[in-house]
């Protein structure tokens, strides 16, 4: 059975993207088949994030009908499977967002499990990747506005009878000007199941084009993706003693000359 996971917002710019391909490659290590798919179809990143902006086959030519779901699958270099999107905007108006759900479902037994990247806010795209999918971890920074977006986005789920997995806290500095977990429960009635830190080496992540779990196995908002991906496995994370990546490491890991 292939479980469909939709990463979802309603504020943008919180760490969709960075969780959902995480988690994706934190599950992959783990030895799970795992797809990621980008279904912010109007401003994706997972292509741009991992390194390879321009692909033959894109998810835009799959929901435009041109070519079947499995055509636009590739595999990034830490072994993790990916269906991007098109940043191009003439590929954008030729797609219509509610095919996702039929085109997403296509992936059933293919994986084990489907993480979907979504779009912000509550429009047509993000509940076509919504609809998709039959559990939805919503991603909250510790601020008040990110917080009500993500209770819109709840009840936009509730309404289509999707069940929340939990609440991502991302970005988070531990300091006197944040919500505290426990508030932010409460008004999002829901766990929050990961408290992902504010952590530079995200940043550098994202420079060399590859999942901080991947390059920076050990640093703390790796460490908080990989317990996300125990919790959603049910399994309790333990700490491994593998040495830290050298500099050298990390830089021979980003051009694919380590695993
Ligand atoms: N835990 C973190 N620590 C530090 N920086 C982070 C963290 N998570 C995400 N970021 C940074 O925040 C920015 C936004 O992250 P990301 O693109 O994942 O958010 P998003 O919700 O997908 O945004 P969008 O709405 O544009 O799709 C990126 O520059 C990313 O590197
Ligand atoms: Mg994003």
């Amino acid at each position: 059975m292939t479980k469909f996971i939709v990463v979802a917002s309603g504020k943008g710019g919180v760490g969709r993207t960075t969780t959902a391909i995480n988690l994706a490659t934190a599950l992959n290590s783990f030895g799970r088949e795992v797809i990621l798919v980008d279904a912010n179809l109007s401003t994706p990143h997972i292509g741009i994030y991992l390194g390879s902006t321009k692909v033959p086959v894109s998810l835009h030519d799959v929901l435009s009908g041109e070519k079947h779901i499995k055509e636009a699958l590739y595999q990034h270099r830490n072994g993790l499977k990916v269906i991007p999107a098109s940043i191009s905007i003439k590929n954008l108006k030729k797609i219509k967002p509610n095919l996702l759900e039929k085109y997403i479902q296509e992936l059933t037994g293919s994986a084990e499990i489907v993480i979907v990247d979504s779009a912000a806010g509550l429009g047509e795209e993000p509940l076509s990747a919504i609809k998709a999918c039959d559990e939805v971890i919503i991603v909250t920074t510790p601020d008040l506005a990110s917080v009500t977006d993500a209770l819109k986005t709840i009840k936009l789920c509730e309404e289509h009878n999707k069940k929340i997995f939990g609440i991502i806290v991302n970005k988070v500095k531990k300091d006197d000007f944040e919500m505290a977990k426990e508030n932010i429960e409460f008004i999002l009635e829901n766990t929050v199941i990961a408290l992902i830190p504010d952590d530079d080496t995200v940043r550098q992540s994202l420079y060399l084009k590859t999942p901080v779990t991947y390059s920076h196995p050990n640093t703390p908002a790796a460490i908080g993706f990989k317990k996300l991906a125990a919790n959603i496995l049910g399994e309790k994370y333990v700490e491994s003693i593998e040495k830290k990546d050298t500099m050298l490491d990390i830089i021979l890991k980003s051009i694919g000359l380590k695993p």
